[in-house]
């Protein structure tokens, strides 16, 4: 049976460059915010963690090791550990294409040095990593108020309970559900969705597992929705005549070309 494909535009379709620009510039770092500014991204996506000393620092994964010259965890490091590494030279071995000397030396920033440097001209939206360093919802909020950044920032999670803390925290700031494969297309259900609307404004998924008729049902039940990691315009075209609210993508001039045309 063919299920009815209902699809309602989007009042305003975001633009999300996923860890920056990085698909041109090395990865949730300041230039790579820069670029994605530059290509007039709505949004700059960002992942966090927590140095031992409990500031919070932009940087994807658990270690240091893919994207700096240093090896070990950040929870083991302390902000002027992190500080003394190189997180733009990896880059530049991995994409000559795309390489460029100020890219070298580059840092790691914190948050609030990101927060700085953009300020309230441009939306947020900051991941909070699992394993869940203790107090993180706590810790991001304050950073938040400190800024008085409610109004550009939305926070998203694979980790439910996550949201649902940093919820009863801030109801105000918009949460999102990150989702793998496991409540896409084929397994979402209602109240799994109305679960979600409990604490959250919308779901993000995994675009591989997603289709117009989940993109209708995610919206029928009240929800935005915006998948990750969109990169081919093929792609961006379907989501886009899909309905979505906006994608996450390393190359945000792409998804601004197909909002373009469309
Ligand atoms: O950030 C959205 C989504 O891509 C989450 O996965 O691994 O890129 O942080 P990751
Ligand atoms: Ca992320």
């Amino acid at each position: 049976v063919k299920v009815k494909q209902i699809i309602t535009p989007a009042d305003k379709v975001y633009t999300i460059a996923h860890r920056g620009a990085s698909g041109y510039a090395p990865e949730n770092t300041i230039p790579a915010f820069e670029l994605a500014r530059e290509m007039k991204s709505d949004s700059i996506e960002l992942d966090i963690q927590l140095t031992r000393d409990l500031v919070p620092v932009v940087i994807h994964d658990e270690r240091v090791n893919r994207t700096t010259n240093g090896t070990g965890y950040v929870k083991n490091m302390t902000l002027e550990q992190i500080k003394q590494l190189d997180a733009g030279s990896w880059f530049n071995k991995a994409y000559p294409m795309f390489a460029r000397d100020l890219y070298a030396g580059i840092i790691v920033p914190t948050l609030e040095e990101v927060f700085d440097t953009f300020g309230s001209n441009m939306n947020y939206v900051i991941e909070i990593k699992e394993p869940l360093p203790k107090n993180i919802e706590v810790i991001l909020n304050d950073s938040i108020t400190k800024y008085k950044l409610e109004s550009v920032v939305s926070i998203h999670s694979f980790s439910a309970s996550s949201l649902q803390r940093f919820h009863s925290i801030n109801p105000d700031i918009p949460l999102y559900q990150l989702v793998w494969n496991d409540y896409t297309a084929t397994r979402v259900t209602q109240a799994y969705l109305t679960k979600v609307k409990t604490y959250a404004v919308g779901i993000s998924p995994n675009f591989q597992g997603i289709s117009a008729a989940y993109v209708a049902q995610v919206k029928r039940a009240g929800l935005k929705l915006m998948p990750y990691t969109v990169n081919y315009q093929l792609n961006m075209d379907k989501a886009y005549s899909w309905g979505v609210d906006g994608v996450y993508t390393n190359f945000p001039d792409r998804f601004l070309e197909v909002i373009a045309t469309n």
